[in-house]
């Protein structure tokens, strides 16, 4: 072998499957699903959402896999021990620089997003949130996005919590926090979906999610829904193309896509029966944007019964998504370091922490006192860097994956790699990463720029 391949590896399949699945479920599936299809016509932006998963991003997470399994790397590593291998152009490795920056920058805001949660997770479980009003809920949440100290202060608490996990390693860190994290996450949900069915507003938020407009898709909503396609897989930036580096030898790619992609799918769906029906119930807005989570639905927490703990509950399902995801955007860049340069891991974790943290600053200044800054098509730093992450870094980061895979890559090695049982599914899977997932790809992000 040409390069020198990671050690590291998941202890099973299962253990694989929980830590990706990790990855995949995060704040995207529960604050930015619930507040997208809330601004973006519900059931509109539902429908191509899931139209998005199934033709662009389960085949491409195959893919991304697949590199990973072959170059037993980190991205930059794998990507130009391949491109070697196949005799194709060694700035290929550059896609794998592009996914870094990308996970970089998603980082930033969502360390400063997940410290919400964990001021709220403190909020409610010691009570403070019950015997407030509406206004006072609302004022709390101002409260927060006006103080930098408090924001930067919870941000640090979380990134300290991230690193501290990555640091301790693969099988102790990674997968461990997976297999105590992930089934609480269900457990929580399944209680506050069958709560949400019991209020007066599950009809309506039934409704509101799946009752298919047509008429309301719009190119806007189109272009969001592939990109929170890919935010919430966790692909086209290589952290998936990483997790499956670790894989297992007799770990089959495709059956592991397909339960990773079912379990984050649903989990979206559960979050948004949970959610909306307490916002119909209590008469408040689906459209209230970022905020939804944390200014609209502590309303609710603050008027039911039992508030306290249903409001715990739901902000420390929030923080475990959280605390997963943001573990697999800190380790690609920990194997970078790791494998590429030499690094020990606790000092590649901190590093990375620390640069992560001090580019949250922007993240948490877009709130306060650079509210006014709006540089770029009048938005501030905070919806800037969420957007180009999320629309356009990742799409294109994803159709590098894409092309890269499917044409140079040889049928032979992909085929061993994938280990379809049938050759129907490779042939299926290799028609999707040549031909839907970059035309879907490139339709939406030319639709954007028009
Ligand atoms: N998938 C995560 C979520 O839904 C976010 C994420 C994006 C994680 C990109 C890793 C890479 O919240």
């Amino acid at each position: 072998m040409g390069h020198a391949q990671t050690q590291n590896r998941w202890s099973s399949q299962v253990g694989f499957i929980l830590a990706t699945t990790g990855a995949a479920v995060g704040l995207g599936n529960i604050w930015k699903f619930a507040y997208m299809a809330g601004n973006n016509g519900g059931s509109a932006f539902v429908l191509i959402y899931l139209i998005c998963v199934v033709c662009v991003g389960i085949p491409l997470m195959m893919g991304e896999m697949t590199l990973g399994r072959l170059g037993r790397s980190d991205a930059i590593t794998s990507l130009e021990y391949l491109a070697k291998q196949y005799r194709t152009h060694p700035a290929w490795r550059y896609l794998g620089w592009l996914g870094a920056i990308t996970l970089l920058f998603v980082l930033s805001f969502y360390s400063v997003v997940a410290g919400w949660s964990l001021f709220y997770v403190v909020k409610s479980s010691t009570n403070q949130l019950t015997q407030l009003s509406a206004p006072q809920v609302q004022m709390l949440w101002h409260q927060l996005l006006n103080s930098p100290v408090t924001l930067l202060t919870y941000h640090a608490i979380f990134m300290l919590m991230t690193v501290a996990v990555v640091a301790r390693g693969v099988q102790k860190g990674l997968e461990k926090a997976a297999r105590m994290m992930m089934p609480a996450l269900f457990a929580i949900l399944i209680i506050l979906v069958c709560y949400a069915a019991s209020t007066p507003g599950f009809s309506q938020g039934v409704h509101f999610l799946f009752h298919f407009d047509l008429s309301k898709i719009t190119p806007s909503i189109a272009i969001s829904a592939l990109g929170h396609a890919f935010f919430t897989l966790a692909v086209g930036a290589g952290c998936i193309l990483v997790y499956g580096a670790y894989l297992p030898d007799h770990a089959r790619i495709g059956r592991t896509v397909m339960v990773i992609t079912v379990l984050d799918v649903s989990v979206a769906i559960l979050s948004g029966l949970a959610i909306f029906p307490l916002v119909f119930t209590y008469h408040l807005s689906p459209t209230s944007g970022p905020g939804l989570m944390f200014e609209t639905l502590p309303i609710a927490f603050s008027q039911m019964g039992g508030g306290r703990w249903f409001g715990s509950l739901f902000f420390i399902l929030l923080l475990f998504a959280a605390w997963t995801s943001s573990i697999s955007l800190v380790e690609p860049w920990v194997a970078l370091l790791v494998e590429r340069f030499g690094f020990k891991r606790p000092t590649a974790c901190w590093l990375i922490g620390s640069v992560a943290w001090v580019l949250g600053l922007a993240t948490v200044l877009s709130f306060n006192q650079w509210a006014n800054f709006k540089p770029f098509l009048n938005r501030g730093l905070f919806d800037l860097i969420t957007d180009t992450t999320t629309n356009f870094m990742l799409p294109l980061g994803g159709l590098g994956f894409a092309w890269f895979v499917a044409h140079h890559i040889p049928h032979s090695a992909l085929k061993q790699a994938l280990s379809f049982k049938r050759s129907v599914y490779f042939k299926l899977w290799y028609f999707g990463i040549r031909y839907t997932v970059p035309i879907g790809i490139l339709f939406i992000l030319v639709e954007a720029l028009l």
